[in-house]
Formats: C-alpha cells, sequence, structure tokens
C-alpha cells in the first residue's frame, strides 16, 4: 500500500497510486504476489480463469505500440497459482522515458507483487544456443546506456541497490529443476540489454560475445532493475528467437522473432507451470 503521494521526483516518475487503485479495484482482493511480463510473441500464453484491464485504462502505465505485444494486464491462474501477467510491454526504443518503462513495476509493487518473472524475445550470440531455445538470465549487462532510477529516489525504493544477486539465485534454481522435470533445454547464461531499435552489426556481436553475453535484447534490464530497487525477486527468461544479426543465415526481421517468440509459448508455458507452485 502507498499511503499519501507517493512521488518524490517531481515529474519524473508516474505516480502509481491512481493506476495500483484501479487494479485493486477491477480484480479485487487479494492480489497475486507474482507478476509474469510477456516478451515479445508471447502474449498468447493463456492463463486459466483471466480478467484484464486495458494498459489504456490506467494512468501512467506506457501505451505499448509493438507488433505482437498486446496491452493488457491480465489476472488469472497458471498451474493452480494465481499471477498478474502483463500481456506486452513498453521499450525505451518506443521513445518512452527510462522511467516510463518501468512505471508498470511500481504500480506492481504497490499492489502487492513481490516476485517478478521476466520473459523476452532475444537473439543468441552463442552458436551452442539456437533459436527455439530457452535461456534462463543468469545475470545481464546494462548496454543501454542509461539507468530507470537516475534521478531524485522515487517511493521508497533503494537509491543504489545491490544487482549481484539481480536474478534471484533461488527462483533460478526452482526454474532450472522444472525445466529438468519437464524435459525441457534450459541454457543458463548472461542478457545483454541495448537500446535498439536497429539490430545488431556483425562488429556489435563479435563484441557482446567477446564481453561475456549470451543472449542480446531490448527489454527486462530495467524493469529487473527497478524491480531489485523495489525489493523484489527477479527471474528472466530469454526465449531464443534467432541467431544476433550477421550470425544467422540471411537478415533478421521482426515478424521472425514474433513468430518463434509464438511458437515458443508452449514451452515456455509449461516450465512456468511447472515452477510456480514451489515460487
Ligand atoms: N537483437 C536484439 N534484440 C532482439 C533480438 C536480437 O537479435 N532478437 C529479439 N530481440
Amino acid at each position: 500500500m502507498i499511503a499519501g503521494p507517493a512521488v518524490t521526483n517531481g515529474a519524473r516518475t508516474p505516480d502509481p497510486t491512481a493506476a495500483a487503485a484501479i487494479v485493486r479495484d477491477h480484480f479485487g482482493a487479494p492480489l497475486p504476489p507474482i507478476a509474469l511480463i510477456l516478451g515479445s510473441g508471447m502474449s498468447g500464453l493463456e492463463l486459466d480463469d483471466p480478467r484484464s484491464v486495458r494498459y489504456s485504462d490506467l494512468p501512467g502505465w506506457p501505451r505499448v505500440s509493438v507488433a505482437g505485444h498486446a496491452g493488457e494486464l491480465v489476472h488469472g491462474l497458471l498451474a493452480g497459482v494465481p499471477v498478474l501477467s502483463l500481456r506486452g510491454r513498453a521499450h525505451m526504443y518506443e521513445g518512452h522515458r527510462p522511467a516510463d518503462v518501468v512505471a508498470p513495476l511500481r504500480v506492481l509493487h504497490a499492489v502487492g507483487v513481490r516476485v517478478l518473472i521476466a520473459t523476452n524475445a532475444a537473439g543468441s550470440l552463442d552458436p551452442l544456443l539456437p533459436p527455439g531455445h530457452l535461456m534462463l538470465i543468469a545475470d545481464h549487462m546494462n548496454l543501454m546506456a542509461r539507468s530507470p532510477l537516475a534521478g531524485p529516489v522515487a517511493g521508497s525504493e533503494s537509491r543504489w541497490p545491490d544487482l549481484k544477486d539481480c536474478y534471484d539465485p533461488e527462483l533460478r534454481k526452482i526454474i532450472r529443476e522444472a525445466a529438468r522435470e519437464e524435459g525441457i533445454a534450459l541454457r543458463e547464461g548472461v542478457y545483454a540489454g541495448v537500446l535498439g531499435p536497429s539490430y545488431e552489426t556483425p562488429a556489435e556481436v563479435r563484441m557482446l560475445r567477446v564481453l561475456g553475453a549470451q543472449a542480446v535484447g531490448m527489454s527486462t534490464v530495467p524493469e529487473a532493475i527497478t524491480a531489485r530497487a523495489l525489493g523484489m525477486r527477479v527471474a528472466g527468461i530469454s526465449c531464443i528467437t534467432n541467431r544476433a544479426s550477421g550470425a544467422g543465415a540471411g537478415p533478421l526481421a521482426h515478424d521472425e522473432v514474433i513468430e518463434v517468440g509464438g511458437a515458443l509459448t508452449p514451452t515456455l508455458t509449461r516450465l512456468l507451470a511447472r515452477a510456480l507452485p514451489h515460487i
């Protein structure tokens, strides 16, 4: 619960209070402590007993303009576990300010979410990680040249969140075990978050490999940083939709990313359904 005005940094951070009140009114209490963010092409992840509210009905919630990203917050059950599912996200490359991209995190925290599972579509930098596979994010590199936390501190957030265990070791263990039980091949690796929207040059792909990243994408990093500043536990799963540009056979297209992301959604659903009851 946020008591009184939550904004302590002027115009920078949208106040989550109004959107949180609408979410509470719409879905009723208690609200689930777990939220999923669904990446490109993954909005098809179905929940049981779904109820939804459109992002456009939530003040301060950024609009999503990218094909493959629906724009609604869904309340429902996955394997009997209540979750809030974000069908689509905003990206900085759409022109959103960093603080606006992460505004949903502050609303989720205000309604009681304490575990974030962020999924994304990503390009593979590793020859041994082909498209059509899932990668559990062990760590990230923020190569977006900006932080969602820059500016005065919002609410009760940490000024200097420690990101050593940004991707929660216990959650990762649960997800690894779930993958084993489901017979799902799950690599673990480092996600490089870049601003985009252009795909990488071959030189950038070589650079990212040298830096030690296995996958590259244009999301998740701002959300994970903000979630940690809010004290949430975070897990991240990349759906490898393509080989990073220059490493694949032909030119890369967003449609391909959406298509492979969609094809991986049933596997992602099985993985989460197996893991969620243990979280
Ligand atoms: N690069 C960056 N972002 C991405 C990619 C990629 O190859 N695939 C999906 N999102």
